[in-house]
């Protein structure tokens, strides 16, 4: 396979296989892939789609004119493109019998390039690769830091959590023994990330997943909660979310028609409205600072739901943190039109399907500094 000899410090040049030109590899869910092309062609349309697997869509580099410099893509599409896991920049494949004998192949194709860190990463973690022998990334991640270090090139310790700042270089680990290889400079929290999958799990003591989705969004978009504001969710049963808000120190209210877990109902700073988001009344909506909506209705619908929210006489919260569920991924082609809708009520929001939800987008959205009223002036009103 023809590759380019990367600069000895920094990676610019990559090739992909077959020497075509430099191509970016962007991982995403798998079934995500055209809801990331359409996002593609609204923020980048100088990328060109080149091949395409189940989690990844590769893309070529446009090539410079005469007298011009080369296109230089983000270190991240974070926050433009959404439906974006883990942007690299590819280096090539390595194919081989054995792990020992990909290594190999990878110390060639890298020359004497000084790494940050290493990250390796399943293509599609639901592929067959996973139930391939010699697959497990943590011990491919090793004997590669391992090769690495024999071959004179200079890496960081044992976390694979990077730094921001950090080159870092990927493997890909694919079907049939095949490694895609590239690299890529950590500089949001999900690109410090091996492959931009959340590293947190989910404790035992959780009453839902939802606990592991609201703990990314805080970590993806750094929300500045504070203990002693007031979160209200929209969808809160049976609760994993709101119980991520108490333990934040926040005073929740969870509204759901569902009843929600006593580990969570009897915590002495929440109370639940046993009701729909709509049949709340306005006035009651008052004194939020933060609003998070996590139901499972069309997007329209958890909009119309959250503009109650928000634009309710004497409602001013610092943020909001929404789930907008997929019903089909033909849907996302609106993200722009209902991010659009976060600006119409004065917030700027940030989206990103997160690693451990489903068919869905999260919106972070801040309110602006032009829209913000003096805190204490909003209580006044709330009196
Ligand atoms: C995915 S679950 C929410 C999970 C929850 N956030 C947690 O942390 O465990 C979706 C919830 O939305 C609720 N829901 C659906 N429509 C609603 C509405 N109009 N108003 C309030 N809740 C609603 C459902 O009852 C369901 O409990």
């Amino acid at each position: 396979m023809p590759v380019s000899s990367p600069s000895p410090a920094v990676p610019h040049q990559s090739l992909a296989p077959g020497g075509r030109g430099d191509f970016l590899l962007v991982a995403c869910q798998g079934g995500a892939e055209a809801a990331l092309c359409a996002g593609q062609q609204q923020v980048l349309p100088q990328l060109t789609k080149g091949v395409w697997r189940r989690g990844v869509v590769t893309f070529r580099l446009p090539a410079a004119a005469a007298g011009q410099p080369a296109f230089d893509p983000p270190d991240d599409f974070f926050p433009d493109l959404a439906f974006a896991r883990a942007v690299i920049r590819s280096l090539g494949q390595v194919a081989g019998a054995t792990t020992a004998e990909r290594i190999e192949k990878i110390i060639a194709l890298i020359g004497s390039t000084n790494w940050d860190n290493v990250h390796v990463w399943f293509r599609d973690p639901r592929s067959a690769a996973r139930a391939e022998s010699e697959t497990d990334p943590v011990a491919v991640r090793a004997a590669i830091l391992t090769a690495l270090r024999r071959a004179g090139v200079q890496t960081m310790g044992d976390d694979p959590i990077a730094r921001p700042g950090d080159l870092i270089l990927d493997c890909v680990i694919d079907e049939g023994g095949r490694w895609w290889i590239g690299w890529h400079r950590a500089a949001t929290p999900p690109s410090c990330w091996p492959g931009g999958l959340y590293p947190g799990a989910l404790p035992a003591d959780k009453v839902s997943r939802a606990w592991l989705k609201l703990d990314e969004a805080l970590a993806t978009f750094a929300v500045p909660l504070a203990a002693g504001e007031r979160a209200v969710e929209l969808g809160a049963a049976p609760g994993g979310a709101c119980q991520r808000l108490l333990e934040a120190g926040l005073h929740v209210t969870g509204i759901d028609p569902a009843l929600v877990d006593a580990r969570v109902a009897r915590h002495p700073q929440f109370e639940q409205w046993r009701m729909r988001a709509r049949d709340v009344r306005l006035k009651n909506l008052r004194g939020f600072d933060w609003v998070v909506a996590d139901m499972n209705i069309d997007p329209k619908s958890t909009l119309e739901a959250l503009g109650r929210v928000v634009t309710a006489p004497g409602s001013r919260p610092r943020g909001i943190i929404a789930t907008l569920k997929l019903p089909e991924w033909s849907r996302a082609v609106a993200l722009p039109e209902w991010l659009a809708q976060f600006r119409a009520w004065g917030y700027a929001p940030q989206a990103r399907q997160l690693s451990t939800g489903g068919r869905e987008v999260c919106v972070a959205a801040f309110k602006t500094r032009a829209s913000r009223r003096p805190r204490h002036a909003t209580r006044r009103s709330d009196a």
